[in-house]
């Protein structure tokens, strides 16, 4: 049977964290046994932001690759992509661009966040954002798009978008589907969103010492201030995460019980959740080690993923140009002239 086709990515914004581990890259490594995938490196989407910073974008490549890796990603079953490096990408998105409205971006929930957030002038190139997404897409005719919530309005705008394309040229893109990850989102050592520039995550490069040490640093119950005062334990991150990495389900449950009782303090606790932390990371930063080592052995998995992924782009860009209308590109339909010989006025 053939498989469906998924397309997902992330922007390379530095090292992932356990947050995207848990919450992306564990599903994105199931999902190849039973989709055909393709993994994108969004470096042009990092451009929409950060652009003032070039000097980091490489680095930032690097490290996400090898995390990614490190985290069940297979080159040999699924391709990895860098969206800069196939033009028809930018191509799509600017053909696509002629079927959205700027009222349409506008709206878009997280365009009006950023907006807010960044307290600067929108420049054109974060407004298309989510056209540019679609273009990632639907440039591979892709089925289903695994995302977290906050990217739902993007496919959202993809599915109208190709939508409209379809009436408006004749059915060509599949449907898409959003597939939402189902694990709980990991909260940040301050039990805040975990974000990179919140200063609150967990990298999958730290150290066992640097992880042990965020642990130890970490939010617990606010209003519990002495060891035997009875506990919290519903949206306490220290659970949250006990919840998620310790094997040992009846060890959890017996804290929990104790931590409610009074008869457990934090640095118990911590110590554990250290421990069950650093073994459940430790196969993958021995993995992480040995790719970050070879940073040209990284770009070579890059580039031959995104040559392969580029002849598909080119058939449907030419078929998109087409149908809207103009020349694809391939000379071969044409008698060759040559200028020189005066065969023109
Ligand atoms: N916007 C996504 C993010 O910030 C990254 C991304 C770019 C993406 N193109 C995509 C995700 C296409 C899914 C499909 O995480």
């Amino acid at each position: 049977m053939l498989k469906k086709r998924i397309l997902t990515g992330h922007r390379p914004t530095g090292p992932r964290h356990i947050g995207h581990l848990v919450g992306t890259l564990e599903a994105w490594a199931k999902l190849q046994d039973s989709y055909e995938c393709f993994f994108l490196v969004a470096d042009l989407h990092v451009l929409t932001t950060d652009y003032a910073h070039p000097e980091r974008i490489q680095d930032n490549i690097c490290n996400m690759l090898a995390d990614w890796l490190a985290a069940g990603i297979d080159p040999s079953r699924a391709t990895i992509i860098l969206q800069s490096a196939i033009p028809e990408h930018a191509q799509l998105s600017l053909l696509l661009s002629m079927l959205v409205t700027v009222a349409r971006l506008e709206r878009v929930p997280t365009y009006k966040e950023q907006v807010k957030e960044l307290n600067l002038q929108p420049s054109l190139g974060l407004l298309t954002y989510p056209v540019l997404q679609a273009a990632d897409i639907l440039v591979y005719k892709a089925n289903t798009v695994p995302v977290g919530e906050d990217q739902l309005p993007h496919i959202e705008l993809a599915r109208e978008t190709a939508r409209r394309f379809n009436q408006t040229y004749g059915q060509f893109f599949p449907e898409l589907e959003p597939l939402l990850s189902k694990s709980a989102r990991l909260p940040g050592v301050d039990n805040r969103t975990m974000h990179t520039s919140y200063g609150n995550a967990i990298y999958l490069r730290d150290t066992p010492e640097e992880t042990a040490r965020k642990v130890m640093s970490m939010y617990t119950d606010p209003t519990r201030i002495h060891s035997n005062d009875s506990g919290h334990v519903e949206g306490n991150p220290v659970f949250v995460y006990h919840d998620v990495f310790n094997p040992n389900p009846e060890e959890v449950e017996e804290f929990k019980v104790r931590y409610q009782t009074g008869k457990i303090g934090d640095v118990e606790i911590k110590k554990r959740l250290a421990e069950v932390l650093n073994t459940y990371l430790a196969p993958l930063r021995k993995r992480r080690a040995k790719f970050i080592a070879q940073p040209k052995m990284l770009m070579g998995i890059l580039h031959t993923g995104t040559d392969q992924a580029r002849l598909i782009a080119r058939q449907t860009i030419e078929e998109v140009q087409t149908r809207m209308g103009l020349q694809n590109n391939s000379s071969a339909e044409y008698d060759s002239v040559d200028p020189i010989a005066g065969t023109f006025c």
